[in-house]
């Protein structure tokens, strides 16, 4: 594992935005795993105005999204779907064909997860980005997940639906998940970490008792995993 500490969310996201970048240009054809949420946001951000000044080309990249709530439309503004489209997708030449994400409007939710696992196993995933839950989740891999769960329903931690609701949009109470073994399966994995409400996380992911307590210890043993923190994620860090 490799932790880069840097001083705030703004060099984090310059940071990740260089080493997303440098696989891109490595590999045309990588296959990246996308997380939402806050974190994020300015690595996206980043990628946008380097593909607008020609630095960088999506048209050869294939993407699978973390996370999906469930039930949930794609054209709801909560939903990752929509997400996704509003800050990266959506402003980038990314092929809407070379981009997955787990349907939260899908009946069975069972066979559409099999077909995301079945997806997934035919083009292995480069580049997975990551953030990390107050709580340590990973995805949406609460407290108490396995390291060996795959793609599938789960419910979610009153804390999560609290943090990530407006006081207008609740969110549901379960959502699809890629399990902690799919995330491992990732060649490369760049988990972003900002805030001090995310030090116990990040504490328990470099050290400490691997566990499900804190889903996200499971990644502890990844052979090419980057942390990426900044002053307050990384306070408890020696
Ligand atoms: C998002 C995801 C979650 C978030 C985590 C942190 O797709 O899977 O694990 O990465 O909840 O969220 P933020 O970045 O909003 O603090």
């Amino acid at each position: 594992m490799k932790v880069i500490r840097v001083k705030d969310y703004g060099e984090m996201s310059r940071v990740a935005s260089e080493i997303v970048i440098g696989e891109m240009s490595k590999k045309k054809n990588i296959v990246m795993g996308f997380a939402t949420g806050r974190t994020p946001l300015g690595l996206y951000g980043n990628l946008v105005r380097a593909y607008k000044k020609g630095k960088v080309d999506f048209s050869g990249v294939r993407g699978f999204n973390l996370d999906e709530y469930y039930p949930m439309k794609k054209d709801d503004k909560r939903s990752y779907f929509s997400y996704m489209f509003r800050n990266l997708f959506g402003r980038v030449n990314i092929k809407r064909s070379n981009v997955s994400l787990l349907d939260g409007g899908a009946r069975d939710w069972k066979k559409e997860c099999a077909r995301y696992e079945k997806a997934i196993k035919k083009r292995p995933i480069d580049l997975m980005i990551l953030g990390v839950g107050v709580n340590g989740h990973i995805g949406f891999n609460e407290p108490g997940s396995l390291k060996t769960s795959r793609t599938r329903l789960v419910d979610l931690s009153v804390e999560t639906i609290k943090r990530n609701s407006g006081v207008f949009r609740k969110v549901p109470a379960r959502a699809l998940t890629m399990g902690v073994n799919t995330i491992l399966s990732s060649k490369k994995i760049i988990l972003l970490a900002s805030g001090k409400e995310k030090r116990d996380a990040v504490s328990h992911l470099v050290s400490g008792k691997i566990s499900g307590e804190w889903s996200v210890s499971f990644l502890r043993g990844h052979k090419d995993l980057v942390v990426v923190a900044d002053e307050g994620a990384g306070s408890l860090l020696g």
